[in-house]
């Protein structure tokens, strides 16, 4: 039996309302809403063959950025073995090889899971289309690829979508759930179909404490019922504003959930902080550029200390001389990654 392959581009996201907190499998403490990115993607190749004899194994070979990676490795023969008792049962006949590369560099501080697990997920669904459902519509497709990328990491469920996406039950969205993200990019207002997300790079070291861990301790925060509540009051209030295109009540929230979230990571026992010293610096700088220029544009924070810097299309000009004359030095190797809202994953071959 010849042996089949497909490639996907899976593009990383940035959630503006944070998922931080989980239950069951991989289950969300509450909703959140993310922009898919543009630049910052995972491209993954997916090759199959039949076994001839059971004992072969589900990962044949792996390769990351063109190396062998053992641990990585590890990881994915564990997530395939869960899927083929689980969702993907055709794995248990297959034999599989996969290559992987990011077009951003490593702890660069956006997250790889998030494009890693969407492209491979996608690459998974494809493959089970092409051997057993060709007829498989695209909106039953890419909710599969979303509730497989999830299981391997949660903020993933929502790389698979173009724009905008929202993950876990709530109310003003109909279709939501806890299992898989659905798009909402359908009725965005104009004005976040072309935002900017230049990522400006405060450190490139690997995290101190990992988001699984992270996730873990607000089991026990003290806040983490009232957190869970604002999250959802939020993502209703998020989903209004890009509705209306009321850029003042994006700038609000997305401010606040990423100092909410590293808030607390403070506040956890054991407490740690991933925000660096440059950071805090660049927060101050973009509140003050925003007050005295009264151009909207604002930061968020993932987990970790690099600044996403926010801002629609059309102020790119203007946006360009403050990051040349006051966030570029502060950057590591004056480094930043433009990206910006993208369309979404998409099939090479
Ligand atoms: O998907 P995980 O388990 O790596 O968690 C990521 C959580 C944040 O990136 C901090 C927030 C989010 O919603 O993406």
């Amino acid at each position: 039996m010849t042996e089949q392959t497909v490639i996907w581009h899976c593009p990383s996201n940035l959630a503006i309302v944070k998922y931080w907190g989980k239950h069951g499998n991989q289950l969300p403490n509450n909703a959140s809403i993310s922009m898919t990115l543009k630049e910052s993607k995972t491209i993954t190749s997916l090759s199959w063959k039949r076994k001839n004899r059971e004992e072969e194994p589900i990962l044949d070979s792996f390769l990351f950025e063109g190396n062998e990676n053992p641990a990585f490795k590890q990881k994915l023969e564990k997530f395939l073995t869960g899927l083929q008792a689980e969702v993907l049962s055709f794995l248990k006949h297959y034999t599989l090889s996969i290559k992987s590369r990011n077009t951003f560099p490593h702890s660069s501080g956006i997250a790889s899971s998030a494009s890693a697990m969407g492209a491979l997920a996608l690459c998974l669904c494809s493959m089970e289309k092409e051997l057993f459902e060709p007829d498989m519509a695209d909106d039953i497709f890419y909710r599969k690829a979303s509730y497989i990328s999830r299981l391997g990491s949660g903020s993933a469920s929502r790389s698979v979508y173009k724009q905008w996406a929202v993950w876990g039950n709530h109310p003003d969205f109909l279709g939501s759930s806890d299992d898989f993200a659905i798009p909402v990019y359908q009725e965005v207002h104009p004005v976040f179909t072309t935002f900017r997300n230049d990522i400006c790079i405060v450190s490139e070291q690997e995290k101190s404490v990992s988001s699984s861990a992270g996730h873990q301790l607000m089991v026990n925060n003290v806040y983490a019922p009232a957190r869970y509540q604002q999250a959802n009051a939020r993502v209703h209030e998020l989903h209004r504003a890009l509705k209306s295109g009321d850029i003042n009540t994006f700038i609000a929230i997305s401010e606040s959930e990423a100092l909410t979230l590293h808030a607390l990571m403070m506040c956890s026992e054991p407490s740690y902080t991933l925000l660096e010293p440059t950071s805090l610096k660049m927060i101050s700088l973009v509140q003050n550029f925003r007050k005295k220029s009264g151009q909207p544009v604002c930061f968020s924070f993932d987990a970790g200390p690099n600044m996403h810097l926010l801002y629609p299309a059309e102020i790119k000009d203007i946006i360009k001389d403050f990051l040349d004359n006051e966030i570029y030095p502060l950057c590591v190797e004056q480094r930043v990654i433009k990206d910006g809202i993208g369309d979404g994953p998409y099939r090479e071959k």
